[in-house]
């Protein structure tokens, strides 16, 4: 049996607009999602039910690319979470990248030598071909990395460069550069309320919504440009440790999130409810529903806040590991 964990993520800036080459700013958190593989008496199963492919289409596609097209053999899969589901915290990235380290263990990697890029990678053409194609790296990096994480189209010297993606997007061709952020002590002071509408967020919608909204008014590609320079501010505050600043850009984001037209009234008025307490607060990841966030020196108060605005709250530090072998086994479950 091999047991491989992967964690969530929340957007810090920049969701939307790392679509079509902005940057983005993107930290791991302590919730996270555990799958158990073992080789299968029968047919491929998935928490005791057959493996379903149209309803689980990015496990599908790491399982293509990393042990079926080589010929191996049929597992039992059983997936345990502390995260909401479908509500923008990663959910599907932490399952690929914990399939896709589990498989390569399986297969004889060792699990002090998981290869981060391949398995980012791996992640991340699962999710473009569950996303209608358009899905940046910015999850499944981060939940693969671990720690904060920075996607950007160039090379950053203010972070450390880790590895490069990219993807054919509606014909062109986007890159990444994934870096990681060196978080300074001064932020361990501060948490991260993760407030979930109870509503899951759809992603695929979201983007092929903002997709729209550019294809029929091009000016708008300006909101898109001014999360990007909003995202380099809130890198260089991270950089800096100044929470004050981090909140500002923050709260900058979500405002031109609205504009955009991804968040909504619950989002909003959870967003509302937490500033009085909060360094800043926004919605994270592809909104419609799924989660906000709040970065506060007082979790327990802003996270009551969030609630008695309805929403279900998880508190999070800034930074938790990535992806990692949980069990592993002595010999290779299947020796390719
Ligand atoms: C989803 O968590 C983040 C989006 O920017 C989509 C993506 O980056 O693929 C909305």
């Amino acid at each position: 049996m091999v047991v491989a964990s992967a964690p969530g993520k929340c957007i810090l800036f920049g969701e939307h607009a790392v679509v079509y080459g902005q940057p983005a700013v993107a930290v791991a958190i302590d919730a996270r999602v555990e799958l158990t593989i073992e080789l299968a008496e029968s047919g491929w199963s998935i928490d005791g039910m057959s493996f379903d492919k149209t309803r689980h289409p990015h496990m599908d596609s790491v399982r293509k690319r990393l042990w079926s097209n080589d010929g191996g053999p049929a597992l039992d899969l059983q997936v345990s979470s502390d995260l909401f589901g479908a509500a923008g915290l990663g959910s599907s990235a932490a399952i690929c990248s914990a399939f896709a380290a589990g498989l390569l263990h399986c297969r004889g990697t060792d699990s002090g030598a998981l290869p981060y890029s391949g398995i980012a990678t791996t992640a991340h053409l699962a999710e473009a071909d569950a996303q209608g194609g358009r899905a940046s790296p910015t999850d499944t990096s981060t939940v693969t990395l671990g720690g904060a994480i920075y996607v950007s189209n160039q090379k950053e010297s203010i972070a450390d460069w880790q590895f490069s993606r990219d993807l054919r997007i509606d014909g062109e061709l986007r890159s990444w550069e994934i870096h990681c952020i060196d978080l300074p002590e001064s932020l361990s002071e501060a948490s991260l309320v993760i407030g979930f509408t109870g509503r899951p967020g759809p992603t695929g919608e979201m983007v092929a919504k903002v997709a729209d909204l550019l294809k029929n008014e091009p000016e708008r590609m300006t909101d898109i440009e001014r999360i990007g320079h909003v995202t380099r501010a809130g890198v260089t505050a991270l950089n800096l440790g100044n929470l004050e600043a981090i909140g500002i850009a923050m709260n900058e984001c979500h405002r031109l999130l609205q504009g955009l037209g991804v968040s909504d009234p619950d989002l909003d008025r959870m967003v509302d409810a937490a500033l009085p307490s909060s360094l800043g607060a926004k919605m994270t990841g592809a909104g419609g529903g799924g989660c906000m966030i709040a970065l506060t020196l007082e979790p327990r108060r802003t996270a009551e806040a969030i609630e008695l605005a309805g929403g279900r709250t998880l508190v999070s530090s800034l930074g938790a590991p990535g992806v990692r072998i949980e069990k592993s086994a002595d010999v290779p479950i299947w020796n390719s």
